[in-house]
């Protein structure tokens, strides 16, 4: 088995919330999966839903950081080149959890930077990807992810949507733009989060049937839950969400089409 699953969406719809429900389910259902999860959306981080704190010198902008300040200081031998750098700084930044291992991609230094990080996402899956079974992203919710065609090894993107007139407008731009940059995915699957049951189910829904490409479904719809909410207000680790919520259940039923 070898997923690469990334979420992508507007902010705040819940990527980074999905992401950890599946993550949950992984550990729940396969013993001795290797899982990364990778945190490439510069807005907020993985660490805060699971409870782990994350200095930015623990993160690949950071990493970067430093490395720049070695070059200026010249510490930095002239004969090695960019790429192995590259690659040494992304083992260096890899962070151990008891059962996965996390990449954070962190914001490069100051206003603009960022992008140059998003330039190594590509590189970083590829060096990264074959020492696991499971790759998870959570991608930034601009679309420079994927105009940079860092998706290229992704088997399967995930678009959250809320339901939100921006929500489903932004699903369909990372719809239109996996077409124009010729991506491919082996899924594009639709998860409507925060959807109470009811017709506005049926909005989403249409809108899927319109897309002509077999390989756009439909995952399912999550409703709104009292118990995310709280774990987030007080600040506990989401994987620790009871497995009886409505909403893990739920997240398990459309999971499991996907691994
Ligand atoms: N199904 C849900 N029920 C209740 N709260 C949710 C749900 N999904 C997400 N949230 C909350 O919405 C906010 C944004 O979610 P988040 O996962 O951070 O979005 P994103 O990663 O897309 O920016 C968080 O406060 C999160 O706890
Ligand atoms: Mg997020």
């Amino acid at each position: 088995m070898k997923k690469i699953i990334s979420f992508s969406g507007k902010g705040g719809v819940g990527k980074s919330t999905l992401l950890v429900l599946m993550l949950k389910y992984l550990l729940e259902k396969f013993k001795d999966l290797n899982i990364l999860v990778i945190d490439a959306d510069p807005d907020a981080n993985i660490g805060d839903i699971i409870g782990k704190e994350i200095h930015f010198k623990e993160t690949i902008g950071g990493k970067m950081a430093e490395f720049k300040q070695k070059i200026q200081k010249r510490l930095i031998p002239l004969d090695v080149s960019k790429d192995q750098i590259v690659e040494s700084e992304v083992f260096d930044a890899l962070i151990e959890m008891d059962q996965f291992d996390i990449l954070e991609m962190g914001r490069g230094e100051g206003e603009g930077c960022y992008c140059s990080i998003n330039n190594y996402l590509k590189r970083i899956i590829d060096i990264l990807a074959k020492n696991y079974d499971v790759v998870l992203i959570d991608a930034p919710a601009g679309l420079e992810f994927f105009s940079r065609k860092t998706g290229q090894t992704v088997t399967d993107l995930v678009i959250v949507s809320d339901p939100s007139k921006m929500g489903i407008h932004t699903m369909k731009r990372i719809l239109e733009v996996t077409k124009e940059v010729e991506l491919k995915f082996e899924n594009i699957w639709i998860l409507g989060n925060r959807f109470p049951e009811n017709s506005l189910r049926d909005i989403l829904e249409k809108e899927v049937a319109n897309v002509k490409e077999e390989y756009v479904k439909l995952l399912g719809f999550i409703a709104n839950s009292d118990e995310i909410s709280k774990m987030n207000i007080i600040g506990e680790n989401l994987l620790q969400l009871s497995t009886e919520s409505l909403a893990y259940q739920t997240a398990k039923q459309l999971f499991v089409k996907i691994i």
